[in-house]
């Protein structure tokens, strides 16, 4: 409190400020300029709306109600004086520590943030951010800024999904590496790379970690070439034992050995699932290793994980026009793949990223996989960055009762950052629900402009203008390729 109140200086009304230094800031980018001055005049013919009560001002009791219209003398003060002059109403800002993304629009300061740096003031409880809002309003944008601009602050970044491959260019900007797979590209990726071995884990536990990884993706993999249908407990054990004799042969197990093992049961397998038990899950597995993903996760990975770039990015674009479930198979493999690399503690401290991530939460096996890494992200050092259009996309999972899509929506809510971009209006009665927006927040949702957010950080909430330079913004866009 002593902070807070130690400087009110007010401005009286019509002193001007100093310009120099900020007007060159505000030129930086006329971009984002134009697009603060453009929120502030609909947020004020907004105000002017309301106030207008006519003159005599509202019929309430003890309203003041009376021939002469209030008329106070503006003033102008330091957010920080605002934020202790009217608590709740005005933010003073998360401080100036971590990655600079825009301005705060109702404050006009500078808006940083860090997830770590957060976490450690106790500002939010988990490192996990998500991103929604309506296509071309900025999110993607806004994902790369604070990707490429934490990278100079030392941070690291992988992109686990990027299924247009608009996160190349960044990776190029930055020095990191690119893995591109699909039809006509070399590279192969095998998701059932062991990866890394963490430190923190003993030999024991390590073999545990990768075995379970690797079941989790099978599951997945199955379950995701049956729409969602659960697996029967005979093919579980099917797969199980398909699986153990695999690694138990190889140390370098692949697709195509698993599905051999799942067509040619050993005597063990057939006594415990019979001859045909795991048949139908090797059919299901099968579209991995042939048909429109061939040659691209069934065989020992061409490509390795480089601890020591700044980013890494899973470009899965070839893949562009596939069915629905080619490219849901693709970004279960391509992120289990790069999961594996970067869930080692001594990594540094990374982002992760699924740009138009909902894919990855429309099968229960993928979202549990999901689930988990977002519980153990703190433990790798790794804050998620899930950027996905609207909360209705995950209608499309399970029906509404279905734990799953409430596991879905509470991957949404569990995230301690939640960045909301410009929503249509039938598409806020979810999003209000699933973030805990409040009306009046509602309201701003659906009247920001592009590259302006809701941004949600623990219980405080602010609207960011995300600013770009000219550069970045040639880099970081998408217009000119329409994506
Ligand atoms: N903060 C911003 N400043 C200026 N232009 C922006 C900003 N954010 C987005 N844009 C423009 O909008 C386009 C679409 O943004 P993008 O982030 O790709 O949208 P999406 O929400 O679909 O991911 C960009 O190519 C860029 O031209
Ligand atoms: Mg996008």
């Amino acid at each position: 409190m002593k902070r807070a109140t130690q400087a009110v200086q007010y401005m009286p009304s019509g002193a001007k400020r100093q310009k120099g230094p900020r007007l060159k800031e505000a030129n930086a980018s006329q971009v984002s300029g134009s697009l603060i001055q453009n929120l502030s005049q609909k947020l004020g013919a907004r105000l002017d709306r309301t106030e207008r009560g006519g003159d005599w001002g509202s019929r309430e009791p003890k309203s003041l109600r009376g021939p002469h219209r209030l008329r106070p003398a503006p003033h102008r003060a330091s957010t920080m004086t605002f934020a202790a002059a009217y608590p709740f109403i005005t933010e003073s800002g998360l401080g100036h520590e971590g990655t600079y993304i825009g301005t705060d629009v109702f404050g006009s300061g500078a808006f940083s943030y860090d997830p770590w740096i957060l976490y450690d003031k106790g500002v939010i409880s988990g490192p996990s951010i998500v991103v929604i809002g309506t296509v071309g309003t900025g999110k993607s944008m806004c994902g790369k800024s604070l990707v490429a601009r934490s990278i100079t602050l030392g941070r690291k970044a992988a992109v686990a999904s990027d299924p247009k491959g608009e996160w190349v260019a960044v990776a190029n900007a930055v020095g990191g590496k690119v893995i591109s797979v699909g039809p006509g590209r070399p590279a192969r990726v095998n998701p059932l790379d062991a990866g890394p071995r963490s430190s923190a884990l003993s030999e024991a536990q390590w073999q545990a970690v990768v075995r379970q990884r690797r079941r989790y993706l099978l599951v997945a993999l199955v379950s995701l070439m049956r729409q969602g249908m659960p697996l029967r407990p005979v093919e579980h054990t099917a797969l199980d034992m398909a699986l153990t004799e695999t690694v138990a042969e190889n140390s370098n197990p692949t697709l195509p050995m698993v599905l051999d093992h799942l067509l040619n049961p050993s005597k063990e397998t057939v006594g415990l699932v019979g001859k045909d038990g795991g048949l139908a899950v090797a059919h299901s597995l099968r579209r991995t290793v042939s048909g429109d993903l061939e040659g691209m996760f069934d065989a020992p990975s061409t490509v390795a994980f480089d601890a020591d770039a700044p980013m890494m990015v899973m470009d899965t674009s070839a893949l562009i026009g596939a069915s629905e479930q080619a490219l849901a198979l693709a970004a279960a493999c391509g992120a289990t793949w790069l999961e594996a690399a970067v869930t080692n503690p001594d990594g540094g401290k990374r982002l992760v990223v699924y740009d138009e991530g909902w894919r990855m939460l429309a099968d229960p096996y993928m979202l549990a996989k999901m689930s988990e890494q977002w519980r153990l992200a703190r433990t790798y050092g790794i804050a998620n960055l899930l950027i996905m259009h609207k909360v209705a996309d995950l209608n499309e999972i399970g029906d509404s009762t279905s734990g799953h899509r409430q596991k879905a929506l509470g991957l949404l809510t569990e995230a301690d950052t939640r960045i909301i971009y410009r929503q249509k209006h039938d598409a806020m009665r979810l999003t209000k629900e699933a973030l805990g927006l409040s009306e009046a927040e509602c309201e701003h949702v659906e009247n920001l402009p592009k590259g302006v957010g809701l941004w949600k950080v623990g219980n405080r909430s602010f609207i960011v203008a995300n600013r770009v330079t000219t550069d970045e913004l040639k880099v970081f866009g998408t217009d000119a390729r329409m994506l």
